[in-house]
């Protein structure tokens, strides 16, 4: 339905049986009874409504994962939709176009719901996109990575301990599946939706990507990356260039660990699209006066009490940890100190998009250079970010998105007043 200035969608969150691993089936949990939900397309300065409906036999929610959304429509972990009801999440894309997700954040259930399936697309198209020319419709493509662990039967096997035996690789929720592709250029939307693995992406016949944009949208200038690293929740926006491929070549997308997905040149193509050296210039950091505000957050593991911590605390909905002012920056320090174990966390910021200044005093790495809601932090490094906190009020969450980390405790939240 369609009102005068709000699109309004519906998404049945319900399980099924569904065809991931070739001629078996598999019991999933998602968005349309879909392990790959479907993708919201929406429009920059247009309101949307989603009506979610519980399908399942315990209760859910959803998030919109980079969203500006007021705390209300943010999916909080204690705030769910019960079994066989529904319920309006309200999303007003007043935000720079951008690649978000939707997924699960029900309290101690996000890791495993979203590993069985339930996350999505939500792509913002920005107002100043069209002009840019670059590749879009059927050459513009979404591509969720993630892993999994199947049984023989077919089934997904989930525990919190598990990660190291999700080894099979799903590109859209398929292993290694082959794409037809024109010889252009395409935009592909990069998403890591995995609970645990950072993947290194890279494309054979050396060839290279050009990142056009991260987890907030266009980044100021493209940048050419031989590698993209994306950790858990993260985007990257890459143009990649088919023109000087042959019909009938392929070009295979690889991780470290093995190949993610193959591209199939099966027809030439005209092109008019292009990749301008301006995309979308950063609105300037605002100064920071003598009130401005530091903060240092740390984020460690326990492994022998399998606990996780922001600041030696686990996540408690009953205590506010930072009370930050509507419209006020702040500069947060991110450590990780879990430099005996050689563990990397990452950390995630709902409502806001922030800039990262520094990684251990050295710059940004490139593709960084725009804003981002979730940047890696290596064991033993610290990363610098800058935040703006908007209009809304009220309290959201900030959590490593290695959900098991999430889970265990490494998570916490922001009141702004
Ligand atoms: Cu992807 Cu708390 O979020
Ligand atoms: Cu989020
Ligand atoms: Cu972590």
């Amino acid at each position: 339905a369609s009102y005068r200035d709000v699109d309004v969608y519906h998404q049945d969150i319900r399980a099924s049986r569904v065809e991931m691993l070739p001629g078996v089936r598999t019991e999933v949990l998602g968005y349309g009874g879909a392990f790959v939900g479907p993708t919201l397309r929406v429009r920059q300065g247009r309101r949307v409504v989603v009506r979610y409906r519980n399908g399942l036999d315990r209760a859910v929610n959803t998030h919109l994962h980079g969203g500006h959304v007021a705390a209300d429509s943010d999916g909080y972990p204690m705030d769910l939709i019960e079994p066989g009801r529904s319920r309006f999440y309200e999303y007003p894309n007043t935000q720079p176009g951008a690649t978000l997700w939707y997924h699960d954040h029900t309290h101690h259930m996000e890791a495993e719901h979203v590993y069985r399936g339930m996350h999505g697309f939500y792509l913002v198209e920005g107002r100043d996109e069209r002009r840019l020319r670059l590749p879009s419709r059927d050459h513009d493509v979404p591509i969720m990575l993630t892993d999994a662990h199947f049984a023989p039967d077919g089934s997904l096997i989930y525990a919190p301990e598990d990660t190291p035996n999700r080894t099979t690789l799903l590109a859209n929720g398929r292993p290694r599946p082959y794409f037809p592709v024109a010889a252009r250029k395409y935009r592909f939307r990069l998403l890591n939706v995995s609970n645990f693995r950072t993947f290194h992406l890279s494309l054979d016949r050396d060839m290279t990507m050009t990142q056009i944009g991260s987890d907030g949208g266009l980044l100021p200038a493209p940048v050419r990356r031989e590698v993209v690293v994306l950790s858990p929740g993260e985007r990257a926006e890459v143009v990649v260039d088919f023109g000087p491929r042959r019909v009938g070549e392929q070009v295979v997308l690889n991780d470290v660990s093995g190949p993610v997905l193959r591209f199939d040149v099966v027809t030439r193509a005209a092109d008019d699209s292009r990749v301008p050296d301006v995309l979308r210039p950063l609105p300037p950091l605002p100064a920071l006066g003598s009130g401005r505000t530091d903060r240092e957050i740390t984020l460690k593991v326990d492994m022998v009490r399998g606990a996780a911590y922001i600041n030696d605390q686990v996540f408690d909905p009953n205590r506010v940890d930072v009370r930050v002012k509507r419209g006020s920056t702040e500069i947060w320090r991110v450590t990780n100190l879990d430099t005996d174990v050689s563990l990397d966390h990452n950390l995630h910021l709902h409502l806001v998009q922030f800039r990262i200044l520094d990684r251990d005093g050295a710059p940004p790495l490139p593709g960084e250079s725009g804003l981002k809601d979730t940047v890696l932090v290596p064991a033993g490094a610290s990363v610098r970010i800058q935040v703006t906190f908007g209009d809304f009020l009220g309290r959201y969450l900030y959590h490593c998105h290695m959900l098991e980390h999430s889970v265990g405790g490494m998570m916490a939240q922001m009141e702004i007043v």
